[in-house]
C-alpha cells in the first residue's frame, strides 16, 4: 500500500533536530523572564478578518498565502500565518490594556502557503515577542536587545539590519515612488506592474522578481524622505545601539512584508546562513491596536524563524552523567522487580534504562554499547537468589560483583 507523505512544506521533528528546538525555545524563554515578558498562547487559528485588518489585504502573506476554510459551523477561518494580529486580539478581548501587563512572549507554529524551498515552509515555527505601551526609542530598544541577546546566547554571529519606513509622513514619498515606478513600467515583473496602481507600493520593495528589483535599485530610499520626529527615533535608535555595542547596518531598501509598521524596523540575518533568507524581523506598529478596536497605544515586536535558526544551531550536550543500562537473563519473573530496585538506587547518579525484555546477553549488550552506555549491570537468576549484580564497565571492559543490598556506586572504581 502506497506510504501517506507528511504535506509539502512541513517537518517531522525528532532526535538531536528535537533537543536544538528545544534549545532555542528554553533560551529564548529564559531570556523573555529575564525581561519579565510572560507568555501568551493564542489559537492556531483565527476569524479570516483579523488577519485581514491586522497584516493587510494587500500583502503576500494574506493575499496569496493565507490558508483559509470555512468551518462546519460556516465561519470563515484562517490559520494563523504570523502571531502578532493573534496576540493584539486576545490583548484587547482579555481586557488587558488597562492592566500593567504590556510584554508577552510566544512561540508555536505559523502557516504560509509559500513555494516550499530553503528557508520554507509551509508550517514553520516562531517564537516572537510584542510588548505594548511603547512610547519612546527605548521602550522599543528592548525587543531588538532580546533578539539580539538570543542569538548571542546561541553563540551565533548575527547581521542586524535597521531601517524606518516613516508614519504618514510616507504618503508623500509613496506617491514620488509611484510616479517614479510609472515610469518604468514596462520594465516591471508584470504581476507588480498590474499592482501599481492598488494597494501600498511599498510592498513592490518587497517583489522577488528581478525584472521589478532592478527598477527598484534607482529609486530614491524611503530613510531619506520621513520626516523630522520619524529620523530622529531612527537616529536615536541608531545612538542607542552604539551604546550597546550592538553592531547594526542601515538597509534602505528593507520594508517589511506587513502593513502595520510604522517608524523603525529592523530584521536580522544570520552570517554564512544569507541564504536562508531572514531568521528574525520585527518593528514597531503604532496603530495596529487601536485599529483592532483598542485605544491608541503603540507596540514594538519581533518574531525569530525557529527553523530557520534551528539550521544553524548545534544541539546542547546532554549533562555528562553516565548510561546505566541494567539488563535482565532470565524469565524469573522477580528478575524484573530487582532491576525497578536497583534502577531507584542508581537514578540520582545517572540515566537509567531497563531492558527486561526477552534477547540474549550478548545482544542486550550490543544494544547497550551502541546507546553508549557507561556501565551494565547485569542481573540473572543466580545473581538474583545471591542478591547481587554483575557491573560491567563498557569503557574498561572490567566486571565485577555489586552487593545489591549495599552498594555504592560512588567508591566504585574499577
Ligand atoms: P515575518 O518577517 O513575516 O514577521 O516573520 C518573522 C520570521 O519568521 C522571518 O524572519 C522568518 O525567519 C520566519 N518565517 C517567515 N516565513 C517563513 C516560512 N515560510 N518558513 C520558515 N520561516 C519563515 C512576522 O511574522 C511578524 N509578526 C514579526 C513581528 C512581531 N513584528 C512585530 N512583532
Amino acid at each position: 500500500m502506497k506510504k501517506i507523505q507528511k504535506p509539502r512544506g512541513t517537518k517531522d521533528i525528532y532526535g538531536s533536530e528535537a533537543l536544538k528546538y528545544q534549545r532555542i525555545e528554553d533560551t529564548a524563554q529564559n531570556i523573555c523572564r529575564q525581561y519579565r515578558y510572560s507568555e501568551m498562547a493564542t489559537p492556531l487559528f483565527e476569524d479570516t478578518q483579523l488577519f485581514r485588518r491586522a497584516v493587510g489585504e494587500d500583502t503576500d502573506v494574506v493575499n496569496k498565502e493565507m490558508y483559509e476554510f470555512q468551518d462546519k459551523g460556516g465561519r470563515k477561518i484562517a490559520l494563523r500565518p504570523e502571531g502578532t494580529a493573534g496576540v493584539v486580539r486576545a490583548y484587547l478581548e482579555n481586557n488587558l490594556q488597562t492592566g500593567s501587563a504590556k510584554k508577552f512572549y510566544y512561540s508555536g507554529t505559523m502557516y504560509r502557503y509559500e513555494r516550499p524551498g530553503q528557508g520554507r515552509l509551509r508550517e514553520f515555527r516562531q517564537f516572537g515577542v510584542e510588548k505594548f505601551g511603547v512610547e519612546t526609542v527605548l521602550d522599543e530598544l528592548e525587543p531588538i536587545r532580546i533578539a539580539v541577546e538570543i542569538f548571542q546566547a546561541l553563540e551565533l554571529t548575527i547581521d542586524l539590519r535597521i531601517n524606518s519606513i516613516g508614519c504618514t509622513c510616507r504618503h508623500e514619498y509613496i506617491t514620488s515612488v509611484r510616479a517614479e515606478l510609472e515610469k518604468y513600467k514596462d520594465a516591471l515583473d508584470p504581476a507588480d506592474r498590474e499592482k501599481l496602481d492598488s494597494g501600498n507600493i511599498l510592498r513592490r520593495f518587497d517583489s522577488k522578481e528581478e525584472s521589478t528589483l532592478q527598477v527598484i535599485k534607482g529609486i530614491p530610499k524611503i530613510i531619506d524622505s520621513v520626516c523630522e520626529p520619524c529620523l530622529e527615533d531612527y537616529q536615536k535608535l541608531k545612538a542607542f545601539l552604539r551604546e550597546l555595542e550592538i553592531a547594526y547596518t542601515e538597509d534602505p531598501g528593507m520594508v517589511r512584508g506587513l502593513d502595520y509598521y510604522s517608524g523603525n524596523i529592523f530584521e536580522i540575518d544570520l552570517q554564512g546562513r544569507e541564504q536562508l533568507g531572514a531568521v528574525c524581523g520585527g518593528g514597531k506598529y503604532p496603530h495596529l491596536v487601536k485599529q483592532l478596536g483598542g485605544q491608541e497605544e503603540a507596540g514594538f515586536g519581533f518574531a525569530i524563524g525557529v527553523d530557520r535558526l534551528a539550521e544553524a544551531v548545534v544541539p546542547p550536550v546532554l549533562g555528562d552523567e553516565p548510561l546505566f543500562y541494567l539488563a535482565t537473563v532470565g524469565t524469573e519473573q522477580q528478575l524484573e522487580l530487582q532491576a525497578l530496585k536497583i534502577a531507584r538506587e542508581l537514578k540520582p547518579k545517572g540515566h537509567v534504562e531497563i531492558n527486561a525484555g526477552p534477547g540474549s546477553l550478548k545482544s542486550k549488550l550490543r544494544k547497550a554499547d551502541k546507546k553508549g552506555a557507561e556501565f551494565v549491570i547485569i542481573i540473572g537468576e543466580e545473581e538474583l537468589k545471591k542478591g547481587t549484580a554483575i557491573v560491567k564497565n563498557m569503557a574498561t571492559q572490567k566486571t565485577d560483583e555489586l552487593d545489591i543490598n549495599n552498594f555504592k556506586l560512588n567508591d566504585y572504581q574499577f
